[in-house]
């Protein structure tokens, strides 16, 4: 296990923005997946994208599934993976994937119509909201598969880690690279599906099977990527509104570090950027409650 040590040197802090409301938060996380998918598929052909799980994504989805972003991502060329998921099928209410399938993607796309995602009106914006992301490049943990044929959590994480490891390019230690990482915080400062003291810190394998935490909810079983990849990543995009997450932000960057205890201050780093709304940055160190 890492050791607690002080707080890095104010140089080799991530970039904190601090924004009004969720809404602010959701757009800006929004323009970040548009701006990483737009360099990686000019860069390289395509963009490797994982994103997160809990309540965060969905406003971000909702930004994402209208223009002007819509418009602006390639969508063809995105592969859309995530960094968790809950061992329950796709269409569960605790499943990670199903705000992609309800918020993100087009009707059109999901009845594997046409694909262009404009195929019906929407009385407020003119147009049917969500994004032509094809099916076939949402990459999720094969959960429902592993289930319904009784494969285990275990097979579940390994096969996911063998799609990856398939589709994208690795660091010289052989973590995949993802082109963009999306994270939310638990209120334990658990990132992914990475609890304080969880195995996964120490484990050399892409991908784990979690059992159910008792401290968190939803209590179920969890599959998750290994937490190095967030190192391996191009980009790292924290993204967390609220006040129930101000206690948690005024722990992860107070004066002490534990990423053991914390996971969140895994990301606490330089390169990484954290998307704040006012609410959960009121108890930052150094911040005036009447900042916020
Ligand atoms: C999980 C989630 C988890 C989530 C954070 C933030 O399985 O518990 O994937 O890692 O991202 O708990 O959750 P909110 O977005 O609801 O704040």
């Amino acid at each position: 296990m890492t050791q607690a040590r002080t707080a890095p040197r104010q140089d080799s802090e991530p970039a904190l923005v601090i924004l009004p409301d969720p809404a602010a938060v959701s757009r800006a996380a929004a323009e970040r997946f548009a701006a990483a998918a737009v360099a990686a598929v000019g860069a390289r052909g395509r963009a490797d994208i994982a994103t997160t799980g809990g309540s965060t994504p969905v406003g971000i989805y909702s930004q994402l599934a209208v223009p002007p972003l819509r418009d602006a991502v390639p969508w063809d060329d995105v592969h859309l993976w995530f960094g968790d998921d809950r061992y329950v099928p796709r269409d569960h209410p605790d499943s990670n994937v199903m705000p992609v399938d309800q918020v993100l993607l087009a009707a059109a796309v999901l009845a594997g119509l046409s694909g262009t995602g404009a195929t019906g009106v929407d009385v407020e914006l003119g147009i049917e909201p969500g994004a032509p992301l094809p099916v076939a490049n949402v990459h999720s943990f094969p959960c429902g598969q592993a289930i319904a044929e009784r494969l285990g959590s275990a097979w579940c994480a390994a096969t996911y880690a063998d799609a990856i490891r398939a589709a994208l390019s690795a660091d010289e230690d052989g973590w995949p690279i993802f082109d963009l990482i999306l994270l939310g915080i638990g209120p334990d400062g658990h990132v992914l599906s990475v609890f304080p003291g969880s195995p996964a810190l120490t484990s050399k394998d892409l991908a784990l099977a979690i059992p159910a935490p008792s401290h968190v909810e939803p209590h179920v079983e969890r599959v998750t990527l290994n937490p190095r990849v967030l190192d391996a990543a191009r980009e790292v995009v924290v993204v967390s509104h609220g006040a129930a997450k101000a206690d948690i932000m005024a722990t992860v960057f107070g004066g002490v570090l534990d990423p053991a205890r914390w996971p969140a201050q895994l990301v606490r780093r330089a390169g990484v950027t954290w998307l704040l709304d006012a609410a959960a940055a009121a108890r930052l160190p150094g911040r005036d409650a009447a900042d916020g």
